[in-house]
This record gives structure tokens, C-alpha cells and sequence, in this order.
């Protein structure tokens, strides 16, 4: 890690906006002072773009830390927010989704459409028993469908819980049962690198075979059909949405829920093997979200074709390509497949095909795209293009730099942007036009957050050195808890730095002479592989969930393209060796992940050992298994239990 440190703050390029993109700039360099100079009113003029059915009087409530309330006695509904309010200012025709498919069909969806489309959806969970406060799973592909299917939710007042549609029956039976969901929204399938990706059956297997828990709490599943696989059907439970959705009513007036209604759960990883359920509200996430949208991606409605690339299975999804874009009145693009189906321009072609101007993705992304080489972004015009945005792990200047030059035409500004799941919205980034920028550097924090880097007790360590990134104020998208769990959410976040009041991010960091913010990773359990959180501990019970395994140990190691890797090595029980060839077991125990968790979290590598590094209280020593998997001399090894480990697990590596 040290000498990539040093490398970066060798770093010494600097990229001014140009005073063209300044002068026509949504931020402007004003914000900060006014933020600066008042908190919560500046807070409250960026909630008051949004319509709210009873204004709200109070904006903070912080009285009872951590748990926080924004806009208490203020009432609106989220999707009449993203939907009608701008149908009803007349701009229902403008395209809200230009949306292209895998296998290249289309369809632009208006405003308009959208509107009646989430209505009747409305009024069919409706009939399905759906009630405010009610949590419903939603397990699609990036259809337009998938975004009404949220949007039908907000409408309610009920909660969506989206579940990535590359996770397992299994990691979605969890997730259903954490929820209690009563309803499942999903479809017969999506089109994945060039064939057809089942999704009902992962629903219908989920919903079957409960084993010894609790019955479930899911009454229907509402069914789109996309890739007409055959999908099973369960008569009273399953409903197809071209029968029922079409067929309901387009009447359904927006009610008005407070503030802090629940808006959805998102699950996400931490240090333990059980995910956590991240809970949002409504009025404070959708202020945040729509704000960042505009001055981060300097959105301009009338006139910009924004493309996030994230799916919505994850909170990037939700909140750049659901809320932010919608409820700013935006037209974006949204596409189903994978980046390289039916060729690796495919991306590029889509930026040339809608002219897309904002482009928002993960520096996975671009690495990918940087080893294909430049000639093929160059067969394409880019010319649209204007600003560019990274989010997900941190941009090394290398991708930086490439990004710029060949995606950005050498001009457009790049947004890196630093948050969470759990800060709902983006938290530190330059702003577009007014800050200069610097490759690998996310920079500053946003005007009303507060932000910094600390020692293990919560001491500001000064510009040149780092420490721990903290944000020190609460802000309006903040998690309000961990669903079902609010000793874990003050655990987990808060009761490092109590003496502080400050919430614990999870990620080194280092203060630049300028005092920018130079991110360094997870110091936790968390791995970050393509810009996805995996835990180490969910993957290690996964192995020794199977047969073979006695004992297993995950480890992130740095990987060029996916900023880290799953590398896991394990220890495989005798009973099994003493019946079986061990040929093939690491390639059957990566596809084993794959079927319990998800294929992102089948592990790279998988290393057979016979013993694991372990300290006198028997803790696994992961930072020497690092060593081992990015292939580096093994560090001090003097608190192991048996200092010889390692040089028994480095040879059998080898
Ligand atoms: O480690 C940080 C990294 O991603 C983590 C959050 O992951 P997740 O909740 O899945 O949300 C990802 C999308 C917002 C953070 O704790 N991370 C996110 N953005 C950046 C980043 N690391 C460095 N630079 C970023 N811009």
C-alpha cells in the first residue's frame, strides 16, 4: 500500500474547468459559503425544489443520535415527485428512458407513459394487499418495468428491497425472509451477455423448499415477460404484469406520507457473514439525491442525455438512474446487457446511437475498456460527451487519465465521486466548473457535508498525512438504520467515534497539502471487487458450507482490472480426501460460491492449504495471506501461534 502513497501523491496533474463549462455550470462556487454559513437552511432550500404535499417546519432533529429526522412534519410522496409533478408542468412529453436492449430492441418511454404505467402498476399492488409500510422484493433486469416496478412502490408509501439479479436463490431467499416481503416483482428473465438469464426460477426456488424457518411472508409474485423462457407457475400466487397492469386503472392519486415514510432497504456487505438490510426514508434521501444529481453531474434537463451505468440492483441505481435522474425531470439512457454483447464497442455505439452528454460509471469499467485498447472507443463519435463521472472504488490516475483523454476528448471534466449504500448519496466529489480537478483524488466534500480524515481517536490528522475518513455532521440521505437491527447500525457505524458523534465510513484515507481527500480502500473485513462490496466472512461461510471444506480464509487482493479480487484459501477436510481426488475441487468450490452467493463473488483464485495463519487467540492473520496472493515477501509473522505457517502455505501456493 505504501508505494502506491507515495505514488499518488506524487500525483502533481491539475485540470482547471474551462471557462465555457464554467459559464454554463448548474454548481456554483457560492454554494459552499452558503452551506458554510448555514447548515440546515441551505439544506432546507435544496428540499424545497422538490413539491412537498405539507411543507415542512422543522428541517434537523438530531436529538436523539444517531438516529436522525429530516423534514419531520413535512409530507410528500417520492413518485409523484419523479412523475407527475412533471407531466403536470407540462413536460410530459419529454423521454424520460431511452432504453435499449441486450439484444438491440428499444423503446423510449416519455414521462408520460411512465406516469400512467407506474400508476396502474399502483393500483394493481394495491389489489394485491399491498399497504404503506409494506416491503416488497424486487428482483428484475434494467427494463423500464423494473423502474416502475420501484416507483409503483414509492408510490404506496410501501418498501422496495431491489435485489441485484445476479444473486443467487439463495442470497435472495435471505434477503426476502430478512424483509418479510409480501410481494416479489420480477420477470421471466433478462438478456445477459448474448443468452437468455432465468430470474423466476430463482424466485420460484427461493419461495420453495423453506426448510425449518418460518413460513414465508410472500403472497404473489408479479411476473414481466421479457425473454419468454419457460418459467413454472404457481396458479393463485403468480400474476403476469401484461395481464394485470395494462388492465388496471390509470386513475391513482399521489398521497402524501411524512418525511421519514421508509423508502427502501438495500442490502449491502459488511464484516459479518450476514448482510446488512440498509434502510432509507423519503424526504431527505430524495433532497440529497436529486441535488448531487444536478450540481454533481451539472444535470441540465432540458437539454443533457445522462447515462449511469450502474444497475439498479445497486444503491448507484437507485439513486442515479431512479430517483436523482426522474426526480430532476431528466432523459437518460438505461441498458440491459453487458458492456462487450455483441462486441466490445457496444458501450461507445450507445453513446454515439442517444448522444449521451453525462456518462457515470466505475473505474472497473474503464480499466476493462483501457486493456481492450483506445481503437475501439475511436471507432465511434464521442463528440457528445461533455462530463464524465467515476464512482465505486478508487480511480487510479492511469484510468483517470485515459478516461479523460480518450472518452473525454481531452475537455471533459471527471467527477470522482466518493459514497455509500449507507450515505445514500454522493458525499465528496469535485463540483463540475468550479473545482479544479486532480486524477485520483475524489477531493472535497459536497457543500453541507462534513467530512474528515482521523486518527484511531478521532483527531483531525492534518493536511500530508492519513488516517480514518469520518463524516462529522449528519446529512439528509443518511441511513437511518439497519433494517430489523439497530444495535448493529450504532455498532457498526457510530460507537467508534462516540466520543466524537462521528459516523465511522470504513475506508482509509489521506489529506493531500491541499487538503483534498485521497481515498485508500476498505480497513475493514469488506472487499471491494469491480466496484461491488463483498465480505470476506459471507464468503467463507459459503465454502464451509460445502462438504469438502474444514476451514476456509478469504482474502481482496489487488487486482488490475477489478481493483481487488477474491482469493480464498482453504483447508479441506481429511473425510473427503480419503474418498476423493482433490483434481478439480478449487474449480468446483469457485462455481459453489457462485450457486450460494452470486457468480460476483466466486473467488478468483482458490488456494488448497493444509493450515492457515492464525494468531495465539486464534484469529486468521488475512494480512498475510495477502502477501501470499498478491505475491509479495510475507510480513512480520511474529504474532502467529506457529511462525512456520507461512512458509508451508507459500510453498504449496506456489
Ligand atoms: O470503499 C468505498 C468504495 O465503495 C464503498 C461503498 O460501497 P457501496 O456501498 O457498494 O457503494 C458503492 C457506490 C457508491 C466505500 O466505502 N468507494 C465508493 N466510491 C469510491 C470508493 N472508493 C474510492 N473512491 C470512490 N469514488
Amino acid at each position: 500500500m505504501s508505494s502506491q502513497i507515495d505514488h499518488l501523491l506524487t500525483e502533481n496533474r491539475r485540470f482547471a474547468p474551462s471557462p465555457e463549462f464554467a459559464a454554463d455550470a448548474v454548481a456554483t462556487a457560492d454554494l459552499y459559503a452558503q452551506a458554510d454559513a448555514d447548515r440546515e437552511g441551505f439544506w432546507a432550500e435544496q428540499a424545497r425544489a422538490l413539491h412537498w404535499h405539507t411543507p415542512f417546519s422543522q428541517v434537523l432533529d438530531w436529538s436523539n443520535p444517531p438516529f436522525a429526522q429530516w423534514f419531520a412534519d413535512g409530507e410528500l410522496n417520492v413518485a409523484y415527485n419523479c412523475l407527475d409533478r412533471h407531466v403536470e408542468a407540462g413536460n410530459g412529453d419529454r423521454v424520460a428512458l431511452l432504453w435499449e436492449g441486450e439484444p438491440g430492441d428499444e423503446r423510449r418511454v416519455t414521462y408520460a407513459e411512465l406516469t400512467d404505467e407506474v400508476k396502474r402498476a399502483a393500483n394493481v399492488l394495491r389489489g394485491l394487499g399491498v399497504e404503506a409500510g409494506d416491503r416488497v422484493a424486487i428482483y428484475m433486469p434494467m427494463i423500464p418495468e423494473a423502474i416502475a416496478a420501484m416507483l409503483a412502490v414509492a408510490r404506496l408509501g410501501a418498501v422496495h428491497s431491489v435485489i441485484f439479479g445476479g444473486f443467487s436463490a439463495d442470497s435472495l431467499r435471505t434477503r426476502i425472509d430478512d424483509a418479510g416481503a409480501k410481494v416479489v416483482i420480477t420477470a421471466d428473465g433478462g438478456y445477459r451477455k448474448g443468452r437468455v438469464s432465468p430470474l423466476k426460477p430463482a424466485v420460484d426456488q427461493a419461495l420453495a423448499d423453506r426448510g425449518a424457518g418460518p413460513q414465508g411472508t410472500v403472497e404473489h409474485v408479479l411476473v414481466v415477460r421479457r425473454t419468454e423462457n419457460e418459467v413454472g407457475w404457481t396458479e393463485g400466487r403468480d400474476i403476469w404484469w401484461h395481464d394485470a397492469v395494462p388492465a388496471a386503472s390509470g386513475e391513482h392519486e399521489a398521497q402524501a406520507f411524512p418525511a421519514e415514510n421508509p423508502l427502501f432497504i438495500l442490502y449491502t456487505s459488511g464484516t459479518t457473514g450476514k448482510p446488512k438490510g440498509i434502510l432509507h426514508t423519503s424526504g431527505g434521501y430524495l433532497t440529497q439525491a436529486t441535488f448531487t444529481n444536478k450540481v454533481v453531474h451539472d444535470l441540465h434537463p432540458e437539454t443533457d442525455v445522462f447515462w449511469c451505468t450502474a444497475d439498479i440492483g445497486w444503491i448507484t441505481g437507485h439513486s442515479y438512474v431512479t430517483y436523482g435522474p426522474l426526480s430532476n425531470g431528466a432523459t437518460q439512457v438505461l441498458y440491459e446487457g453487458t458492456p462487450e454483447t455483441p462486441h466490445p464497442g457496444r458501450w461507445w455505439e450507445l453513446v454515439e446511437k442517444y448522444g449521451v452528454t453525462v456518462l457515470y460509471t466505475a473505474p472497473t469499467a474503464i480499466r476493462s475498456f483501457m486493456k481492450l485498447g483506445r481503437q475501439i472507443p475511436q471507432q465511434f463519435d464521442l463528440s457528445s460527451i461533455r462530463l464524465l463521472g467515476s464512482v465505486g472504488e478508487p480511480i487510479n490516475p492511469e484510468a483517470w487519465m485515459w478516461y479523460r483523454e480518450i472518452i473525454g476528448a481531452d475537455a471533459a471534466p471527471i467527477v470522482d465521486t466518493w459514497w455509500q449504500t449507507e450515505t445514500g448519496s454522493i458525499m465528496v466529489s469535485a463540483l463540475p466548473g468550479v473545482t479544479e480537478t486532480k486524477p485520483g483524488s475524489a477531493q472535497v466534500p459536497l457543500p453541507g457535508i462534513g467530512v474528515d480524515v482521523v486518527d484511531d481517536q478521532g483527531e483531525h490528522v492534518g493536511n500530508g498525512n492519513g488516517g480514518l475518513l469520518v463524516l462529522t455532521q449528519p446529512w439528509p440521505s443518511m441511513l437511518r438504520g439497519i433494517w430489523g437491527d439497530p444495535e448493529r447500525f450504532v455498532e457498526t457505524y457510530w460507537e467508534k467515534f462516540q466520543n466524537k458523534g462521528y459516523y465511522f465510513a470504513g475506508d482509509g484515507a489521506r489529506l493531500d497539502e491541499d487538503g483534498d481527500v485521497w481515498f485508500l480502500g476498505r480497513v475493514d473485513d469488506v472487499m471491494n471487487v469491480s466496484g461491488h462490496r463483498l465480505s470476506t466472512t459471507e464468503i467463507e461461510s459459503a465454502l464451509v458450507g460445502n462438504e469438502a471444506v474444514a476451514e476456509a480464509a478469504v482474502v481482496g487482493a489487488s487486482d488490475e482490472t477489478t481493483g481487488q479480487a477474491v482469493v480464498a484459501f482453504v483447508i479441506v477436510k481429511q473425510s473427503y480426501l480419503s474418498a476423493h481426488e482433490p483434481e478439480g475441487l478449487a474449480d468446483a468450490l469457485r462455481k459453489w460460491v457462485g450457486e450460494q452467493i452470486g457468480p460476483i463473488a466466486r473467488p478468483r483464485d482458490i488456494y488448497i492449504v493444509g493450515e492457515l495463519p492464525k494468531t495465539r487467540s486464534g484469529k486468521i492473520m488475512r494480512r498475510l495471506l495477502r502477501d501470499v496472493a498478491e505475491g509479495r515477501e510475507v510480513g512480520d509473522t511474529t504474532t502467529l501461534a506457529d511462525t512456520a505457517v507461512m512458509s508451508v502455505i507459500s510453498a504449496q501456493v506456489k
